[in-house]
């Protein structure tokens, strides 16, 4: 249980909430890459609870930037983008991509003084197939966080976006939860039931495992562990890194290389983005008969796009039909009756609410990863907001190296920090390419 103070915190992304403010320290992803097109109409964007436009101008550089146009506020969402910068439709002036006014056609132009005006333009730049934006108080912006899975080349990588009915923090405490796999995903199997082979098994032989959290330079890091095979362990391990990044263990630690992105679009809506390398190994577990799990095959029909500040990567299945849930597959074969792993997810948790009362809430031992994670940004957005400390990470970048997800098997003999350490030397790392960027 959290008070609801302590709740409003966390979840409010506002430019004057601290929350807001904290997130606003880093690079925040914006919309795809491929989402913009030279020359065409501007994209209705919301982040972090402000109404924005991305577009991308006849050079191919993107601009976003507050939606309203600094003359007298209409849209230029309506705006036309042409050579070089987008033209508000009210009194046709026109902005590049760094916000600055280069037309003032309205005025005579001994009076016009479009040098002094700026559209409210963010630094921009593309990487990992995405858009990115800085929002925040400094005239230069940090450096790109240096995580393996935004440094994957184009050719390897894989990009799943969708939209969440609800807030951030409910999206990323899903994605650290790491009990809720055995009974949510997977819980209608019996140990018997998968590959004999699979180290997987041992997650359904001990539902109930032993944990150990512990905060870190770049968020939090957690293991689930329960015994295998005689001396050894079966670990899980999981990452929340600043400011809304989860690293999950749904594959081999060696070479999972994918991260969530839970994006707050405002306080009640989030955009997801799951990245991943697409070379990894481990497929999902497979029963004995080498089928598939019922039940986990990803779903992903979405809505058909609209304009609207929330008309982008709706998924078809969604509150207003229960998610397609199948009562009779929930008797048989699924325990929930939902299709796909994603849906599932994303049923439990926008049925929550689109801000869940965390004073309702009865955490246990099986939570004490959400427990420690949001204390960290509790602390985190406090100091920011009361003395102006920036957490460490944002200009230490190459700290993110040190968190990896992923599962193994490990002697019982090592402690869960030796067993990751161990492991994370060993693992498959992406070397550090950044892709050309505009600014
Ligand atoms: S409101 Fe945009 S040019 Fe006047
Ligand atoms: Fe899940």
């Amino acid at each position: 249980m959290l008070s609801a103070s302590d709740n409003a915190i966390l979840t409010q992304v506002g430019p004057d909430k601290p929350m807001g403010k904290l997130m606003r320290q880093f690079w925040i992803p914006v919309c795809l890459s491929s989402e913009l097109t030279a020359d065409a109409e501007p994209l209705r964007i919301m982040l972090l609870g402000e109404k924005l436009i991305a577009f991308r101008d006849t050079a191919g550089k993107v601009g976003v930037m507050d939606h309203r146009c600094p003359h007298r506020c209409a849209s230029m969402y309506f705006g036309r983008n042409e050579q070089g910068g987008v033209r508000c439709v009210y009194h046709g002036w026109k902005f590049d991509v760094e916000g600055n006014c280069i037309d003032m056609p309205n005025v005579p132009p001994e009076q016009d003084f479009k040098h002094r005006v700026k559209a409210r333009a963010f630094k921009v730049l593309e990487r990992s197939g995405m858009v990115w934006a800085y929002m925040g108080p400094r005239d230069t912006p940090p450096e790109f966080p240096n995580i393996d899975a935004l440094q994957i080349p184009a050719a390897e990588r894989s990009i799943f976006v969708h939209q969440r009915d609800c807030n951030w923090l409910q999206s990323a405490e899903g994605d650290i939860d790491t009990s809720h796999f055995g009974f949510l995903h997977i819980g209608s199997l019996e140990a018997d039931d998968v590959d004999p082979d699979s180290m997987h098994k041992w997650g359904i032989i001990g539902r109930a495992p032993e944990y150990s959290v512990k905060e870190t330079p770049w968020g939090t890091m957690y293991a689930a562990y329960r015994a295998a095979d005689e001396g050894e362990r079966y670990y899980r391990f999981a990452h929340f890194l600043f400011p809304f990044i989860t690293f999950t263990p749904n594959g081999d630690f060696d070479d999972l290389i994918a991260c969530t992105i839970n994006v707050p679009m405002d306080d009640e809506h989030t955009m997801s983005y799951r990245v991943a390398w697409n070379k990894r190994t481990m497929p999902l577990q497979n029963l004995k008969s080498g089928e598939p799990i019922p039940g986990l095959a990803p779903e992903s029909d979405f809505l058909p796009r609209t304009h609207d500040w929330y008309g982008r990567w709706r998924l078809a299945a969604n509150v207003d039909n229960d998610y397609f849930i199948d009562r009779d597959a929930q008797r048989t074969i699924s325990f929930t009756g939902i299709q796909g792993i994603g849906r599932q997810d994303q049923a439990v948790i926008e049925s929550m609410g689109a801000v869940v009362d965390r004073t309702f809430e009865h955490l246990a031992a099986s939570d004490r990863m959400i427990m420690v994670t949001r204390r960290r940004l509790l602390q985190a957005a406090r100091a920011l907001d009361a003395n102006n400390e920036t957490p460490a990470i944002v200009d230490d970048p190459d700290a993110y190296r040190g968190a990896r997800g992923g599962s193994f098997l490990a002697s019982d003999k090592l402690d869960w920090v030796a067993a990751y350490e161990q492991k994370l030397g060993e693992a498959v790392r992406m070397p550090a390419q950044p892709e050309p960027q505009s600014v």
